[in-house]
C-alpha cells in the first residue's frame, strides 16, 4: 500500500504531459493510478499484469466476483483484448467510440481470467477523455479500470471524491476537473443474442437501437432476477450499489405527483426530529420552502445530462451533512433518464417507492 497518494494536476487536453508520463511509469511499475473518464473517474492499472489487478481489488475491498473494465486508446486496439470480433460490435465501436459504451465479447488470453472475475468474456471501452486515452497510450499496456470509489459507494465524478474514498490506498490521482458524462458507461453484452444492456448509461438505448434493432433492455429488476442475473450474466450488478451511507427514498415518478410524495415524506420525518434532505431538479428546489430540509440542486430536469453529471456529486454532498434522510425521485426511463432510474434505484438499495 503507498504511503501517500500524489495528486497531479493536469488540463483536460493531457498537459503537462510530464504529468502523464508520470502516472504512466506508475502503471507500467504496477502502480494504482486514478483517472479522468468522460463518466467518472476510473482506478486504472495495467491489465496485463495479475499483481496489479490484485491491488485494484484490495485497495476498493471488492469482491473479486466482480469483473474490470479494460480501457484501450483507440478502436484498433479492440483485438489485443477481446477475440472473435462481430462485425457488429466495429460498428458500435465506430459509432460510439471514444464514448461511454462498454463492449462484453469473448476475453482474448492475453488478458488474465482474474480481470474479468475468471469468467471468459471480457467489457472493453475507449474512453472518451483526452487525459485517459493520453495516459493509455504513453503505458503502453490496456488499462483495467473500475470507478475509482471504494465498493458499493457513489461513483467518483471529482478527484477530491477519489481521495474521500482512496487517499493513502492508490498511489496516484490525474486531476482533471468535473467528469462531463457523470453515469458509467453503458455495459453491452454482445456475446448473447440479440445482444442485451446489462448496466443502462452514457449511451442510450435508444441511440443503441439505431444499430441493432432488437437489442434488449436491461433485464426488470425484482430482488429475484437481479439475484440470478448477478451470478449468471452479469456479476457484478447487485441491488445496494452506488450508494450513500445515508438512508435515501426514491419515489419513480416526475412532477407533481412525485413532488408531493417526497414533501409528504419529508414532513413526517420532519415530525420525527428527524434531519432531512432533498435531491431535486432546479424547477422544484423551491418547492420545499418553509420547510428545514437541505436541498440539492440537480440541474434542470429538460437537460438529463445536467442531471447526470450532478447526480453522485449531489448524492455525496448531502450524505455528508449527517442526514437521517435523504428524499429524491427518478426522471423518466427515456434517454439518460434509464441510467438515472437505474442509479437511483441502486442507491436507495434496490427498491423504489410509488409516489
Ligand atoms: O464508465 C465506466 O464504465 C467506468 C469508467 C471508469 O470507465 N467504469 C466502471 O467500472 O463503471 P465498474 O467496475 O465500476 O463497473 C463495471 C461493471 C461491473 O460491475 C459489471 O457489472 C460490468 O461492468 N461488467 C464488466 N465486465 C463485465 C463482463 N465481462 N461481463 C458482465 N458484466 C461486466
Ligand atoms: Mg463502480
Amino acid at each position: 500500500m503507498p504511503e501517500r497518494t500524489i495528486v497531479l494536476p493536469v488540463a483536460r487536453d493531457g498537459t503537462p504531459t510530464a504529468a502523464i508520463a508520470r502516472a504512466a511509469a506508475l502503471l507500467r511499475a504496477g502502480g494504482l493510478v486514478a483517472f479522468p473518464t468522460e463518466t467518472v473517474y476510473g482506478l486504472g492499472a495495467d491489465a496485463t499484469a495479475p499483481a496489479a489487478v490484485e491491488g485494484i481489488f484490495h485497495a476498493k475491498q471488492r469482491p473479486h466476483s466482480d469483473p474490470l473494465i479494460v480501457h484501450v486508446a483507440e478502436r484498433d486496439a479492440l483485438p489485443s483484448v477481446v477475440r472473435d470480433i462481430p462485425d457488429v460490435a466495429w460498428e458500435l465501436a465506430r459509432r460510439f467510440w471514444p464514448g461511454p459504451l462498454t463492449l462484453v465479447l469473448p476475453r482474448a488470453d492475453r488478458i488474465p481470467a482474474l480481470v474479468a472475475a475468471g469468467g471468459e468474456t471480457l467489457g472493453v471501452r475507449v474512453p472518451d477523455h483526452a487525459v485517459a486515452r493520453a495516459l493509455i497510450r504513453a503505458a503502453g499496456v490496456p488499462v483495467a479500470a473500475p470507478s475509482a470509489n471504494r465498493f458499493t459507494r457513489t461513483s467518483p465524478t471529482m478527484a477530491a471524491h477519489v481521495l474521500a474514498d482512496l487517499d493513502g490506498r492508490i498511489d496516484c490521482v490525474l486531476d482533471a476537473g468535473p467528469c462531463a458524462v457523470g453515469v458509467e458507461s453503458t455495459v453491452l453484452d454482445l456475446t448473447m443474442n440479440p445482444p442485451r444492456i446489462l448496466r443502462p448509461g452514457g449511451v442510450t438505448l435508444e441511440a443503441l437501437r439505431a444499430i441493432i434493432s432488437d437489442v434488449r433492455g436491461p433485464v426488470e429488476t425484482t430482488e429475484a432476477t437481479a439475484n440470478s442475473m448477478a451470478v449468471a450474466r452479469a456479476p457484478g450488478q447487485m441491488e445496494r450499489h452506488y450508494a450513500p451511507r445515508t438512508r435515501l427514498i426514491v419515489f419513480d415518478g416526475e412532477g407533481g405527483k412525485a413532488l408531493n410524495a417526497i414533501r409528504r415524506e419529508a414532513v413526517a420525518a420532519l415530525a420525527r426530529g428527524e434531519r432531512v434532505g432533498a435531491l431535486l431538479p432546479d424547477e422544484e428546489a423551491g418547492a420545499l420552502a418553509g420547510l428545514a430540509v437541505t436541498v440539492a440542486a440537480l440541474g434542470s430536469s429538460a437537460d438529463l445530462g445536467a442531471i447526470s453529471r450532478r447526480l453522485y456529486a449531489a448524492l455525496r454532498e448531502l450524505d455528508e451533512r449527517r442526514l437521517d434522510l435523504i428524499l429524491a425521485h427518478t426522471f423518466g426511463r427515456e434517454g439518460l433518464g434509464l441510467a438515472l432510474w437505474d442509479r437511483l434505484r441502486r442507491a436507495a438499495g434496490g427498491e423504489l417507492r410509488a409516489p
